[in-house]
């Protein structure tokens, strides 16, 4: 452990170069954490990150790949070398808008059962993993489809389950679901090793995910119209529940599901 409690290691952001991960970043390193590896597709925005990252004073790694890529979880553990993982924030993800129904699950899903069994072993005592799902786990789904992606992933993983979910609007609530029910049933692996997994549900946040989606559709507007809140919500809002969820602060908080949409599940009705 460090002086303040932090577990010691490498703080781990992938999709770091987006709207919530870059803003993961910025607000991990300005609560101290100086030794990070960061991940993404986009190396070029990546690499300013990591600038802005090292003129603060922190020892900043990249690793740019397709998280998607079989050999991507090898890749992310020769980059850390012998390293230990202090904090990890999974956010690299597509939205239904941004690919095709077997590549939103592959990315969304596939990748992030593969990188939580290839970290596992390498989480630090005291350390935690937040994987990013969405609200849109929280609506009503076809319950044959839901169940299916709340189990395990077949041995062929979800190219088995493709044939329910055909289409990028389905297949992305359905992915994000599996991202869910994964904490759950992993969080015991990871509480063995002294580490807490746990995931974060965004509601329609401000990001470039989101800058051609959420304008055009009038659901959205509507949903975040009659919200608590009132308004799309900001990244950084997202960020600090992320980066307080891997403190030492929120040791009890795992093996479940952090709604932070401000009130816009709950303007749905659900
Ligand atoms: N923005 C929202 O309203 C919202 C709502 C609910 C959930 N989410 C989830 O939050 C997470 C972050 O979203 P965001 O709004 O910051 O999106 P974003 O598009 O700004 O950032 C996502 C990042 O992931 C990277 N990425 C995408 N596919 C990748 C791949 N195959 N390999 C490596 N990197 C990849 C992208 O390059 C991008 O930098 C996503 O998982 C998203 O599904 C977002």
């Amino acid at each position: 452990m460090m002086g303040d409690g932090r577990a010691e290691g490498v703080a781990i952001v992938t999709g770091a170069a987006g709207g919530m991960g870059s803003a993961c970043a910025r607000k991990l390193a300005a609560e101290g954490w100086d030794e990070f590896l960061l991940c993404d597709i986009h190396a070029g925005r990546l690499e300013s990150l990591a600038d802005d990252l090292r003129a603060g004073g922190a020892q900043v790694d990249v690793l740019a790949g397709d998280v998607a890529d079989p050999g991507w979880a090898d890749a992310l553990l020769a980059a850390l070398g012998s390293r230990k993982i202090s904090a990890l924030i999974h956010t690299a993800g597509l939205a239904p808008m941004m690919a095709d129904a077997p590549r939103i699950l592959v990315v969304n899903l596939d990748a992030t059962v593969a990188l939580v069994d290839a970290v596992r072993d390498r989480m630090a005592a005291g350390s935690a993993a937040v994987l990013y799902a969405s609200n849109s786990t929280y609506f009503p789904m076809p319950p044959e489809a839901a169940e299916a992606f709340t189990s395990p992933l077949p041995p062929g993983g979800t190219a088995q389950l493709a044939h329910l979910a055909p289409v990028p609007e389905l297949a992305y609530p359905l992915s994000k679901l599996g991202v869910r029910a994964l904490v759950k049933r992993e969080a015991k692996s990871f509480g063995d090793r002294g580490s807490r997994l746990i995931s974060v549900s965004p509601g329609a946040i401000d990001t470039p995910m989101t800058k051609d989606e959420i304008p055009n559709s009038e659901p959205a507007q509507k949903m975040i119209r009659d919200s608590a809140s009132g308004r799309i919500g900001r990244p950084e809002e997202v960020a600090a529940v992320s980066v307080f969820l891997c403190s030492p602060e929120a040791s009890f908080a795992v093996a479940t599901d952090w709604l932070v949409d401000g009130g816009h599940t709950a303007a749905m009705g659900f």
